[in-house]
């Protein structure tokens, strides 16, 4: 029996790459996702068996493109099994001083992309009457933050559209759910000192940053055996930040 396929975007760095990396080690195939290759994964795809871990280039925020996009992959590698909406931009900003087309990108690739993606994708898993969709949401969807107004509004999007979705396909076998990370160091959390990191740890009960491996455990979690009866539901992985 071939491994169950998983489309990841985002996966060229950060939490996607980390995921990617879980999700080959844990016998699925991986379809990644992102604009550029990277280094990383090109090694990932390297030490992997022939075909388990392959590259797509796409720019995510192209939405014209999506339907396209889903049907090579669909033909491509068949039958998917699961997809994790991952890719995002975190463009900050005082709300009043954000540019209208900031705003309007970021919506654009952290909401309405992965929706739109989803509904291709999903239709096979429909047919195929299985399938899993993991959502990369963010603890700032609840907690809020000052400067990400419009970044918690995209991933709050993202939570309602898991619980919808989940109640929407949840008879044809289809499981729906959203991981929220805290604070992750990657290149999207560069702009952030070392002091506030610092602060944002020592205010989490485990006095510690979540790490992307621990997002990548979670996520595998969530497409496993193990997860079959979870759906519509957020796992938060923040080293308790919002406990
Ligand atoms: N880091 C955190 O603290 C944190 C916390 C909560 C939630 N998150 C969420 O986790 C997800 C991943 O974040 P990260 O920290 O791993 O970010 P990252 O290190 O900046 O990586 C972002 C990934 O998305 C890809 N990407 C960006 N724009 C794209 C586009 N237009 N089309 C296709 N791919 C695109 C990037 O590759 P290319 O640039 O090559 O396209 C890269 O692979 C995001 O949704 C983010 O909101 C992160």
């Amino acid at each position: 029996m071939s491994a169950p396929k998983v489309v990841v975007t985002g996966a060229s760095r950060g939490l996607g790459l980390a995921i990617s990396r879980r999700l080959a080690a844990s016998g699925f195939d991986v379809v990644a996702i992102a604009r550029r290759d990277s280094t990383e994964l090109a090694e990932l795809r390297a030490v992997s068996a022939p075909g388990a871990v392959s590259f797509m280039p796409f720019d995510l925020s192209v939405i014209s493109g999506l339907p396209e996009l889903a049907k090579c992959v669909r033909t491509t590698h068949g039958a998917i099994f699961g997809l994790v909406n991952n890719a995002g931009i975190g463009t900050s900003g005082v709300l009043a001083n954000m540019r209208d087309t900031e705003i309007e990108d970021l919506i654009r690739l952290n909401t309405v992309s992965p929706i739109i993606l989803t509904k291709h994708l999903l239709r096979p898993m429909l047919a195929a009457g299985a399938g899993r969709i993991v959502n990369v949401a963010s603890i700032i969807a609840f907690t809020g933050y000052s400067g990400l107004a419009a970044y918690a509004a995209s991933k709050a999007s993202l939570i309602g559209f898991t619980r919808s979705l989940a109640r929407e396909v949840g008879r044809a076998g289809i499981n729906v759910n959203a991981v929220a990370p805290g604070f992750i160091a990657t290149d999207l959390t560069l702009d952030m000192g070392e002091a506030e990191r610092d602060k944002i740890a020592q205010r989490s009960a485990l006095r510690r940053l979540a790490e992307p491996d621990d997002v990548a455990n979670a996520v595998a979690f969530l497409l496993g055996d193990g997860a079959r009866n979870i759906s519509g539901t957020v796992l938060t992985i923040d080293a308790g930040n919002t406990a």
